[in-house]
């Protein structure tokens, strides 16, 4: 999204609960398995589908709050090879953080902040995968921030040519020498649009800035899609432009002849160019059966981990966790689910819960029931998918929910005693002796699995709380037998 769309805007905020139906909703065909590989391909905004499976060593970089007056959370892949890639969604996504917390002194946003006696700021930054085959690998992007003008959504497609070693914006799908003749192209076909008046259409004249989320269709057709207000009136919302493949093919790159045939017939391989090195597999617990600990007859605790699975965080945890034969709860999020079924089944192996915590963490209050339900069902699929088994529990982002959120689904709420706010210290001695200075018999803990300084704190946890006579069970396994 180009940069100046996220300045504040507060009296479109009103309109925002209408449009956040495209950012954070999906569309049954998302979830819908694909027959011959039921758990790893994943539909996309563009409609084509992803094999994730061919993604190795794929790592997804989460960061969220639990501050509900301030909630962020974001969240993009690392893929092995695509190095310079993932710097530029690193960069794009942290400006954007900036932005929405008010730090970005060059921006006139004052961000959450600014927004005291508003209800509803939010940032959310989600991604799918638009193609990942041979060398090619493509990314989107999807940012909700409920402080900014437009509709508050913005895409971005991220694409990375590991031929050529390098991170192609999405106009480098277009040959330089055919760069005019494209924009001329689709400044006609905006111009029939509603909304869409001479005076907007001069934004293409700057296409690295506008051109920032081209895909191509599972025909080969290239869509093109505008953020809210960048080449239309706002009030005529995102606008996108499909170009037919007869007419863009003459037009496109070296790389977007090979990012259009990738789309349209993956390869059964994805090859950057990196090393993998495969994940250690993590060891079961000794008895992954009944636990017999009886909360009412000794001291609990209910350890929980929020927003992964995370590579490599996860696995050490399930390390130190099995040392201690303690069992925790994951209220694991379902588009990480998705890229690492591997790491939710070891969960399970290991004698834990597995609860779903939404398909990317956006506050679920300000959605529409049909995009809760979404959120939630999306997830168990996914968990399902992954384990056999959907969960029992959820625990709404950020803590928040309401009657429309508790309607919407059968899954229990689970919530927190004690909150570690390991996400804003990042000391692990801070995280753990919040637990322990803080942890009373049936509480239960929030931690967050995606940070590394948040699992380097369990062992001392553990450690002294098993020495202060303390038992780690699941959720479900509290409540049961309290
Ligand atoms: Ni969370």
């Amino acid at each position: 999204m180009p940069r100046h769309a996220l300045a504040p805007v507060l009296f479109l905020l009103g309109s925002l609960a209408l449009t956040g139906a495209c950012s954070t909703g999906s569309s049954p065909a998302d979830s819908a398995p694909s027959p011959d590989n039921p758990s790893r391909t994943r539909g996309n905004d563009t409609g084509t589908q992803v094999d994730l499976t061919k993604l190795k060593g794929v790592s997804i970089v989460s960061d969220s709050s639990t501050d509900r007056s301030c909630p962020w959370a974001t969240s993009y892949p690392d893929v092995p090879g695509a190095d310079t890639m993932t710097a530029a969604m690193k960069k794009d996504v942290g400006e954007r953080l900036e932005v929405f917390l008010g730090e970005d002194t060059d921006s006139q946003a004052t961000g959450c902040g600014g927004m005291d006696g508003l209800e509803g700021p939010e940032l959310n930054v989600s991604f799918s995968f638009l193609v990942a085959s041979s060398d090619v690998l493509g990314v989107r992007l999807t940012t909700l921030d409920r402080t900014s003008n437009a509709d508050g959504v913005g895409t971005e497609a991220y694409w990375y040519d590991g031929a050529a070693k390098r991170y192609r914006p999405s106009p480098g799908l277009i040959a330089d020498g055919s760069r005019d003749a494209f924009v001329a192209a689709v400044k006609k076909r905006l111009e029939k649009r509603e909304g869409v008046t001479p005076e907007t259409v001069t934004a293409l004249d700057d296409p690295d800035a506008y051109l920032d989320d081209m895909a191509f269709t599972a025909d080969g057709d290239l869509k093109v899609d505008f953020d809210r207000g960048t080449v239309g009136v706002p009030p005529a919302g995102r606008i996108s432009v499909t170009l037919p493949e007869a007419t863009v093919t003459p037009w496109l790159s070296d790389f977007g002849t090979r990012a259009q045939r990738q789309t349209t017939a993956p390869d059964d391989k994805l090859d950057l160019g990196a090393a993998h090195t495969p994940a250690p597999t993590v060891a079961a617990q000794p008895d992954p059966g009944e636990d017999p600990t009886d909360c009412s007859k000794v001291k609990c605790i209910a350890l929980t981990f929020d927003d992964g699975p995370a590579a490599p965080e996860t696995g050490t945890l399930l390390k130190y966790l099995a040392q201690y034969k303690a069992r925790a709860t994951f209220f694991v999020v379902g588009q990480n689910v998705a890229t690492h079924p591997d790491i939710v089944r070891a969960e399970v192996q290991s004698g834990h819960e597995i609860a779903n915590h939404s398909w990317n963490h956006p506050v679920l209050t300000n959605l529409t029931p049909t995009q809760i339900r979404s959120q939630l069902e999306r997830t168990n699929a996914a968990i399902k998918d992954a384990t056999g088994k959907e969960p029992t529990l959820f625990r709404p982002p950020y803590g928040a929910m309401d009657d429309r959120v508790k309607a919407a689904t059968s899954l229990s709420p689970a919530l927190w005693d004690v909150d570690t706010l390991d996400w804003k210290s990042h000391d692990p001695a801070k995280v753990a002796q919040t637990v322990i200075s803080q942890a009373e018999p049936n509480d239960v803990v929030l931690v967050h699995d995606i940070h590394p300084t948040s699992v380097a704190a369990i062992p001392e946890v553990l450690r002294t709380l098993t020495a202060r006579g303390y038992h780690f069970v699941t959720v479900s396994h509290l409540r049961a037998t309290l």
